[in-house]
């Protein structure tokens, strides 16, 4: 039988807390994965006793559940192993009441989530060692964002460290958690026919898009000072990267597996100021519509008058200096109140060397499509004959799907879901280490610089369109277009 585990999460009612953690736990009860977890306790600023805590969740996860996902009797058995305890981040006397709490019959994993601004995350640690809630086998999950650059990342790094082994840390980053990032592994290390072609001799280009139709919503301070190249870029596209990239690891062990994602981000090439302007893309959005809606653009919204600078949006160029990748471009873009909303990684192989057709030559590619949301499909775009008795043959695009179409909704797992139970299961796979972490920092720090130095401009985008059309011409400088 597995030990169970106590979840503490500080910053329990905040929105990350409401929105995704209390859902995708109650989540875990309805899919049966439950078992090993004890006590759900909720830390937070504000004054408020257990009954309270688990109304307002009620109501919560009653507005952020799927109808059809609520359940009575769930909630019922979740409801009891809700708890609240008030927290002030530095009150010592706040870590003994907590401590008293974890030793009232507590299970022998304590689970710590930190959840609030990173800055807290040392002195939370410190304290819950200080008050004796700390043993061999308790373990911390940081959220992102680690840090605004190399430095202070690597403080809140040793700061954490000083209590927790990196063993015992779990850095998230909820786009590993995407049941499609999953299946690229099995995807390119399952299907012997595709490992190959993975490589510079077939490989053009690929590309990885993370469009959002959202703007910064309340986020607006936090969001004038990060950007989206510290917001999306730093995390979420290069983990993506990092595994599109990947020699074949040994084993599938999280060290196997990290090792060789590491060994990815050390070899991008620092973007500088030399060629920051040919590689990279920063854009603002304006007012538009989006899905129909009017909205405002980035200035207008009052919260962040003094955010010329920022950038909503960001297309940039990477290249990968190793074996496998040297001469394929990366094209990465990212930013919010875009068109549409949707998640998508394209492999695009390299044309024939001769056409034997009547097309144009450029629609002659083959292409792996991969999409990680709003739907999670993986298709092969090939050609074929177009039919007709014509004297010039012409070939037509056919979509081969890859994806399982017989999974039905209750297959499916947030990817909260999935990273709460790989941390609670002690399983670091699909959490950042520290050295990738500080890696990729050190690539982004190197891009910020080099915008600095050379006064890069923020170019307008309007609301509802795919980002300013110095977007377009990155890759059209290579005679490439990005996959729409
Ligand atoms: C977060 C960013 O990490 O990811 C947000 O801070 C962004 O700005 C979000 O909106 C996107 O996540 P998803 O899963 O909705 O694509």
């Amino acid at each position: 039988m597995s030990q169970l585990v106590d979840l503490v999460i500080f910053g329990g009612t905040g929105d990350l807390s409401t929105r995704k953690l209390l859902p995708a736990l109650y989540q875990l009860h309805r899919h049966g994965l439950a078992e090993r977890i004890g006590r759900i306790i909720a830390t937070g600023r504000g004054e408020m006793d257990t009954p309270t805590f688990r109304t307002e969740a009620e109501g919560n996860l009653r507005r952020f559940l799927a109808d059809n996902h609520w359940n009575e009797a769930y909630w019922s058995r979740f409801r009891d192993s809700l708890h609240y305890v008030q927290v002030e981040a530095d009150d010592n006397n706040d870590y003994a009441d907590l401590a008293a709490l974890l030793n009232e019959g507590g299970a022998p994993i304590r689970l710590y989530y930190l959840a609030t601004l990173p800055s807290l995350y040392g002195t939370i640690c410190q304290h819950l060692d200080r008050a004796g809630a700390i043993n061999s086998h308790s373990r911390v999950v940081l959220e992102k964002p680690l840090g605004h650059d190399l430095e202070s990342c690597r403080a809140i790094n040793e700061d954490v460290a000083r209590v927790f082994s990196e063993e015992s840390t779990f850095r998230i980053d909820h786009y590993l958690g995407k049941e499609t990032v999953q299946n690229l592994l099995a995807v390119r290390f399952g299907n012997p026919l595709l490992h190959p072609v993975w490589k510079n001799t077939f490989v053009d280009n690929v590309q990885i898009t993370v469009a959002e139709e959202i703007g910064v919503e309340g986020r607006g301070s936090y969001y004038a000072k990060t950007g989206a190249l510290r917001d999306m870029v730093q995390n979420h596209l290069l983990q993506v990267l990092s595994i599109v990239a990947m020699e074949p690891p040994a084993s599938l062990d999280a060290s196997d597996i990290r090792d060789e994602k590491m060994k990815v981000l050390r070899c991008l090439q620092p973007i500088t100021a030399a060629n920051v302007k040919a590689c990279t893309v920063r854009g603002r959005y304006d007012a538009g519509a989006v899905g129909g809606q009017a909205v405002k653009g980035f200035l207008e919204e009052a919260e962040y008058k003094d955010a010329e600078n920022t950038e909503t949006f960001v297309a940039l160029k990477a290249t990968i200096n190793n074996w496998r990748w040297a001469g394929v471009p990366f094209y990465l873009r990212t930013g919010k109140r875009l068109s549409r909303r949707y998640s998508e990684i394209v492999i695009e192989f390299k044309k024939q060397p001769f056409s034997l057709f009547a097309n144009d030559p450029n629609e002659l590619t083959n292409k792996l499509v991969i999409r990680l949301q709003p739907d999670e499909t993986i298709t092969m775009h090939t050609l074929n004959k177009k039919p007709g008795l014509t004297r010039n043959l012409r070939l037509q695009p056919v979509e081969l799907q890859l994806t399982d179409d017989r999974n039905d909704d209750d297959d499916s797992y947030d990817a909260y879901e999935r990273l709460l139970l790989d941390a609670i299961n002690g399983d670091q796979t699909l959490f950042m280490r520290r050295d990738e972490v500080e890696t990729a920092w050190r690539w982004i720090d190197t891009i910020i610089e080099a915008w600095e130095e050379t006064a890069m401009p923020v170019k307008s985008y309007n609301s509802g369109t795919m980002g300013p059309n110095a977007s377009t011409a990155l890759t059209a400088r290579d005679d490439r277009s990005w996959y729409e």
